[in-house]
């Protein structure tokens, strides 16, 4: 039998992920990357410093995206995001996986679709003397300092909103996954208290929490680069549900249907 490559099969071959329009999957950890990277068609792996990327086709319409484990914590996933926004100049970012519960009334394996991401951990604090004590409740939030390389000048902000068309697009993916949208808090910590956590609620509204998506907010703000952030609850100190990193692969399969919701997305 003749091995007969279609037209589309070539054209695909011929695809250069650092010239033409892709989408910018990350994940932190194995768990939450493995099954998107196995459904890559004609994947290739393209190392860029300490990173690796996974460039392939995903789903019905074949979408060219890009699929890449950040590692954890917010400086990894900014040095991951600023790398492959330089590599690659994709059309969208799409930072997923797991996160802590921060509302009563999101459970376990229900998914959080960013509506803005905060920086938690941002903080100022009032003065307090020598002596006097700490007071854990004594901060502000502190505005984060974004370069904008096309206006040539830089922003402080409190927060990053997630882009609207990609936030409406999660909304429309066809699942029976419970679905909210909410603000996604991250920084390098992982929350126990729930006296803290709902600081952190009254503060800053949050949702859930994570080590990662907040980082790449703000890279992607500082590109211009259209963002979300989409976390599925593995853990819920509020609700007293412990952690199952089993939801990570139900995460990848929403995400998977929701890169067929991209399909017209600033094509
Ligand atoms: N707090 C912070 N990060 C969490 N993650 C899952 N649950 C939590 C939590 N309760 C995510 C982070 C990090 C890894 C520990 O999983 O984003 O990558």
């Amino acid at each position: 039998m003749q091995n007969k490559k279609t037209e589309s099969d070539k054209n695909m071959q011929q695809y250069d992920f650092t010239k033409q329009p892709s989408i910018l999957i990350q994940g932190a950890m194995e768990i939450e990357t493995d099954y998107l990277i196995g459904q890559l068609e004609d994947a290739v792996c393209v190392a860029v410093g300490n990173w690796k990327f996974y460039t392939g086709f995903l789903g019905r319409y074949r979408e060219p995206v890009i699929v890449s484990r950040t590692y954890q914590g917010m400086v990894n996933a900014s040095a991951d995001t600023a790398l492959g926004l330089t590599y690659f100049a994709p059309k969208a970012v799409i930072n997923q996986g797991i996160a802590g519960g921060h509302d009563e009334d999101i459970h376990l394996g229900e998914i959080v679709i960013g509506e803005r991401v905060v920086p938690m951990g941002a903080v100022m604090q009032e003065f307090r003397a020598k002596g006097v004590g700490i007071d854990p409740l004594g901060f502000e939030a502190l505005p984060l300092e974004i370069y904008d390389k096309v206006k040539q000048t830089t922003a402080k902000v409190l927060d990053f909103p997630c882009d609207k068309e990609l936030i409406e697009a999660a909304e429309r993916v066809q699942t029976d996954i419970h679905m909210h949208r909410g603000v996604l808090g991250s920084a390098d910590e992982w929350n126990n208290q729930i006296d803290w956590i709902a600081v952190m609620r009254e503060r800053y509204q949050t949702s859930s929490e994570d080590m990662e998506a907040a980082a790449v907010a703000q890279i992607c703000r500082s590109y211009g680069v259209p963002f979300i952030g989409i976390r599925i609850i593995s853990n819920s100190v509020v609700n007293g549900e412990d952690f199952d990193e089993s939801v990570a692969l139900c995460g990848q399969k929403y995400i998977q249907s929701y890169v067929e919701e991209l399909h017209e997305f600033r094509k």
